[in-house]
């Protein structure tokens, strides 16, 4: 304070709004903190410059909030959806993926991977409770020189028919229904039998569906089956096959899709080759190569 009641050190100001809250930073704070607290502040006070909320309206910022937080439980992650559907998730995988061309590219994860799934033979059929068309999905794992990458393993789950995942189904879906875990061989390769994937909205009953819905928004994913990759020596590819006649592939509502991932489904109708798939007449074939960058 100088003689004249004025003080001499910075107070809050609506113009000088960020700038204050930073400088409040103390002094051993580590770099990264520091970076991460000045980004965060600086685009909120931003966001908040550019909105011009009324209170009514901060407050119902802080309910979403508060709603999102309430939803969340041990096996419902509300915010990790608000990130997905906000675009975020996808960006953060990105920038933290960044591969070489010819590599298999990520995709979201989702919530519904189960760690743990007991490995199969090549060959084997995931779909338990026999709904939906058959496909059989051939698969050959390489690295970016076109190298076959034995002993990959490859974790592959789906939603059934009626577009849930059997961990959103206690027991009116057998456990582990379309669930597997394969391993590549010599060559690379590993198969199995499957159903083809359908479209299926997020779980939508808590804050991200009302958003969704205020937003004009759909709650689709596009019709996929996920895949985990992993070889040692490699980077873990967290990737998805979309089908390409889905009528959500330009909408999914947490923008996984990417060019290279739609895969080309070709309907067989043939019975000889039917049998020597080890499925029924007729089905829908799949064959894909996944690209494996060495590890970092
Ligand atoms: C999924 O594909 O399983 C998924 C991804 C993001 C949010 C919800 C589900
Ligand atoms: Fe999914």
């Amino acid at each position: 304070m100088n003689n004249d009641n004025k003080p001499s050190f910075p107070l809050f100001t609506e113009a000088g709004s960020a700038e204050t809250v930073n400088a409040r930073i103390g002094p051993d704070v580590d770099p990264r903190t520091r970076q991460i607290a000045e980004a965060v502040v600086r685009h909120l006070h931003a966001a908040v410059k550019e909105i011009e909320p009324t209170h009514q309206e901060w407050l119902a910022a802080i309910k979403f909030l508060t709603d999102t937080g309430h939803k969340c439980t041990d096996w419902r992650q509300e915010f990790i959806m608000l990130s997905d559907v906000l675009g975020v998730s996808m960006l953060v995988d990105a920038i933290n993926h960044r591969r070489p061309g010819q590599a298999t590219e990520n995709t979201i994860l989702g919530p519904f991977f189960v760690e743990g799934v007991e490995a199969l033979p090549s060959g084997a059929d995931i779909c338990l409770d026999h709904k939906g068309e058959p496909l059989v999905v051939r698969v050959r794992v390489t690295d970016i020189d076109g190298q076959p990458v034995a002993g990959a393993t490859i974790d592959v789950w789906q939603t059934n028919d009626d577009g849930f995942y059997d961990v959103q189904q206690k027991g009116a879906q057998p456990e582990g229904n379309l669930r597997g875990k394969f391993v590549s061989d010599a060559q690379g390769r590993l198969w199995f039998r499957t159903v083809k994937p359908r479209f299926y909205p997020i779980p939508d009953d808590g804050t991200v569906g009302k958003l969704l819905a205020r937003l004009g928004r759909n709650p689709y994913r596009a019709a996929h089956m996920h895949f985990i990759i992993k070889a040692p020596g490699f980077e873990t590819v967290i990737t998805h096959i979309f089908s390409p006649d889905c009528q959500y592939l330009d909408q999914d509502t947490v923008f996984g899709v990417k060019a290279s991932l739609i895969g080309k489904f070709d309907r067989v109708d043939d019975a000889d080759q039917a049998r020597a798939q080890q499925t029924t007449n007729p089905f829908w074939l799949v064959e894909q190569t996944f690209v494996l960058s060495k590890a970092r």
